[in-house]
């Protein structure tokens, strides 16, 4: 080396330094590799975990979705949240509460557990309740914030409720719409670290469908509250209408019994007429209560022949007609027994007449029949007033569809179907403007 030229001296020199260079470079390019690869697969992982929490999410809102945007009832989009829920979630207890905006307090509206079978119900009762500022719920519900406790027992804003569920680890997603809290979905399980994180951020998700679901229900609920108030208003006025018929009447009764000399005979069927004005009067009432409560009508069938039951209404009619100069005439060609709820029954008829009362304003005449229809029996109610015009026929049965009166509600109609169909019958309408009007219902007859 020692008599190596200069030149060739730095020659070597330099291929080992760029030798080490090289295998430090090499070194340095594995270790970057490494830590590249080490990166990626670190975000590989992430991505993994978010793509699997998004696959979560969109099949959660996958099963939500339909079901949700077609269900106006609340129990049943409460089910439909629920079962979601409890089927996907590692919760052993979820429950959706609502918040009474007037009480300030959170209730439990539905609830659904993993050991048990079906949605529950809380929707009249008060037995759980929570107050605002005991439980985790409310304050994911004041904060408008998600609540996730993994573990129970590390956190001191968990207050156990005495004789509720073991709760190890909870999450509280509040249902928020436009900024307003409608409840809180509540998830819970009795084994610490169930709930996680990804919990709560797809938790976050389904609350928001969810909350939507629910406003929307909350709306058409309130809505048809408040038409239901007002048409209750509206029949009370009517029925007050009605009802001066039967209290004229039995004022009118109960003073020729006041006179000395009313006979007994007399008297006995004065009051029996007073009897059956009350009777009519209650019915009234009572339809308007059941109306009023919204729920299933129930029947109070009795037996009874076709023609006893028209012979109850038409001491009514007449004496409802007289003054309007409406002439009243029965042909009872078939008479079986019919299974009926009488005072019901009576209604229909009476709302029937009622508007062929009103439709006859000039005066007229009111046909009623019988007639056998194969296995059936037809009762026809035929008057010669004023007609339905062509575009109404179609709409009369339904609720609130009303026409050329001050005072009407439009339920007579949506009542009498309700009442015939309840009695499993059907009825329908034949009108011709200017010449009349008939109803046609066709019962099962007793063989
Ligand atoms: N016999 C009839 N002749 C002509 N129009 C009728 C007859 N029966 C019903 N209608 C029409 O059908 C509409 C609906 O009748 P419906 O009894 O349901 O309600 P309403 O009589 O208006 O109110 P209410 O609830 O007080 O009975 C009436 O407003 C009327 O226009
Ligand atoms: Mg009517």
């Amino acid at each position: 080396m020692k008599n190596e030229p200069e030149n060739q001296r730095t020659t070597h020199h330099e291929e080992a330094r760029h030798q080490v260079m090289k295998k430090t470079a090499d070194t340095d390019i594995q270790e970057i590799q490494r830590k590249t690869i080490e990166v990626y697969s670190k975000m590989l992982e992430q991505a993994n975990r978010n793509a699997e929490e998004k696959i979560k999410a969109l099949s959660l809102l996958r099963q939500l979705g339909d079901s949700l945007l077609c269900a106006q009832d609340l129990k049943k989009i409460c089910k439909v949240i629920l079962e979601v829920i409890v089927g996907e979630f590692d919760a052993k207890n979820c429950c959706l509460m609502l918040l009474d905006k007037k009480k300030n307090e959170l209730k439990v509206y539905a609830a659904m557990s993993q050991m048990e079978e079906g949605v529950k119900y809380f929707d009249d009762s008060d037995e759980i309740l929570f107050s605002l500022d005991e439980s985790i719920a409310s304050l994911a519900s004041s904060q408008k914030q998600s609540i996730l406790l993994p573990a129970t027992e590390k956190d001191d804003r968990f207050i156990p409720r005495p004789g509720g569920h073991v709760v190890r680890s909870i999450l509280c997603v509040p249902l928020i719409v436009k900024g307003d809290v409608l409840g809180v979905i509540n998830l819970s399980s009795p084994v610490p670290e169930t709930l996680s994180e990804k919990d709560e951020r797809v938790m976050k998700i389904v609350s928001d469908q969810a909350a939507l679901a629910i406003e929307n229900s909350l709306l058409i609920r309130d809505r048809v509250r408040s038409e239901r108030m007002s048409a209750i208003g509206n029949m009370a006025a009517t029925i007050i209408h009605d009802i001066k018929n039967p209290m004229g009447i039995i004022q009118g009764y109960s003073e020729i019994m006041a006179e000395p000399d009313t006979s007994l005979e007399e008297r006995e069927e004065y009051a029996q007429v007073i009897k059956n004005e009350i009777g009519r009067f209650v019915a009234m009432t009572e339809e308007l209560l059941e109306f009023a409560r919204g729920g299933e009508s129930r029947l109070n069938i009795e037996a009874v022949t076709v023609s006893d039951f028209i012979k109850s209404i038409t001491p009514f009619l007449e004496r409802d007609f007289a003054e309007k100069n409406i002439v009243l005439e029965t042909f009872l060609e078939y008479n079986p027994t019919i299974d009926i709820d009488f005072q019901k029954f009576q209604r229909v008829l009476f709302n029937i007449a009622g508007n062929a009362r009103e439709a006859m304003p000039e005066g007229g005449k009111l046909t009623i029949r019988s007639f056998r229809e194969g296995e059936k029996v037809a009762l026809s109610i035929h008057d010669t007033g004023i007609g339905i015009p062509g575009n109404l026929v179609k709409k009369i049965f339904s609720p609130f569809v009303t026409h050329g009166k001050a005072k009407g509600t439009g339920l007579g109609l949506a009542i009498v179907k309700k009442i015939v169909e309840d009695h499993k019958g059907n009825i329908a309408v034949t009108s011709e403007e200017g010449s009349g009007t008939e109803f046609t219902i066709k019962l099962n007859a007793r063989a």
